[in-house]
């Protein structure tokens, strides 16, 4: 049975909407062997689309495609044992036969079993490489090196590759795989994550090693004209009615953000049975809902914030915009000194809270924007 509404994981098929103009972009990139870095907020959509790409390349293509995600990689040799197990797995000829390929391809490997504490997930192979073993560029240059022997190109695609910005060293770490990666002709690259600090540290730097790696996208969020249709259809195929103007409402308190937008719609969804239309209190409800649930995600967020950061917050939700520095808007919002005031500003960028839009700084999760307007104005 499917799903009427996804949130939450990365979406396909009946749950993914839109997003063609960045796919063909996408695949183009994929099919000409061109890098690409892929960059929004959280939740917005990077995962689905790049997955979704690629299972759209056929046979014909003959690309390999690597998927990873390396949330949990602490150390650059996390990152090295990560990377190559990913690409021998999922390049090998036969999947379970993996590891005996691997010895092909890397030598000196001790793997390790290791049991995962979570009760339903599978046991983890480390394959052992340390500074000891290999030099990054003995990892680095196998992916090449598989690619060469199968006679096809490989995409790696790495989620949540800010994580890189967060290791020690990470300029130097940058800089070897730079230079490992441009050299590469058989392999191109799909890096992709959020946290705009991070990521724009990494590629949006001149006197970064990544400057200027690829095809540099800024997911932008759907547009509300293809979720009205999304969310009138999909109420339709469960037998309960939403109007466009209700749909749209969804849209607005949600600032088309794809999760919430998704996470709000089940919401509302959930309140009717076969046969019934959804009315106006039915969003007004739901929209309680969604910041009820959210809400102790939104406390950790607050949590470990100063007092003048929370004043920072309020500022900025009382529609202040810019000139944080001004004086009346110092002394009005008790913020400090001049000095204070961008430290302030450097604090919550760093913590994701909130982004800059031109010369404008805004909350960056719509969500957490409306629940911090009703329970944190003091
Ligand atoms: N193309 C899409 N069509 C419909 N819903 C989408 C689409 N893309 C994203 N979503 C919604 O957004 C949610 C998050 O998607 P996804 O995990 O792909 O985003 P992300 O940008 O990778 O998030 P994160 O920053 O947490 O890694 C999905 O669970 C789904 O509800
Ligand atoms: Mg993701």
């Amino acid at each position: 049975m499917c799903r009427k509404f996804v949130y939450g994981v990365a979406v396909s098929d009946y749950n993914f909407i839109g997003r063609s103009q960045e796919t063909k972009r996408l695949l183009n990139d994929f099919r000409g062997g061109i890098n690409v870095i892929l960059m929004s907020p959280r939740r917005l959509g990077k995962t689905s689309l790049v997955k979704h790409v690629c299972g759209r390349l056929d046979p014909d293509d003959n690309i390999l495609t690597v998927y990873l995600d390396i949330f949990g990689c602490k150390s650059e040799y996390d990152f090295y044992n990560r990377l190559a197990s990913e690409v021998l797995k999922q390049t090998a000829s036969q999947r379970s036969m993996w590891l005996e390929e691997a010895r092909d391809f890397l030598y000196r490997l001790t793997p390790r079993i290791s049991f995962s504490p979570e009760p339903n997930s599978d046991f983890a192979i480390s394959l052992g490489i340390t500074p000891k073993t290999h030099t990054p560029e003995e990892v680095l240059g196998m992916v090449e090196k598989i690619a060469v022997r199968k006679g096809k190109r490989i995409i790696v695609c790495i989620d949540e590759f800010q994580q890189i910005g967060e290791m020690a060293d990470s300029k130097q770490v940058q800089a070897r795989l730079r230079s490992v990666w441009q050299h590469q002709q058989h392999v191109s690259y799909c890096l992709f994550g959020s946290k705009h600090h991070l990521m724009g540290s990494i590629f949006l730097h001149h006197s970064m090693p990544f400057y200027q790696f690829g095809d540099l996208i800024a997911l932008d969020k759907i547009p509300t004209a293809e979720w009205v249709e999304y969310i009138v259809s999909h109420f339709a195929d469960g037998k309960r009615t939403i109007s466009t103007a209700l749909a749209e409402e969804i849209c607005r308190f949600t600032d088309n953000y794809s999760a919430y937008v998704q996470q709000l719609s089940w919401l509302v969804y959930t309140q009717k049975e076969e046969g019934e239309r959804v009315d106006e209190a039915d969003i007004k409800q739901a929209s309680e809902d969604l910041l009820a649930t959210n809400e102790v995600l939104f406390m950790q967020m607050v949590e470990p914030l100063s007092g003048y950061q929370l004043n920072f917050l309020r500022a900025i939700c009382t529609g202040v915009t810019k000139n944080f520095t001004l004086s009346e808007v110092r002394e009005k919002y008790h913020l400090g000194s001049y000095s204070n005031v961008n430290r302030l500003k450097t604090a919550l960028l760093e913590r994701d809270l909130i982004e800059k839009e031109g010369e404008e700084l805004k909350i960056t999760d719509p969500v957490f924007h409306k629940w911090f307007q009703r329970r944190m104005m003091v």
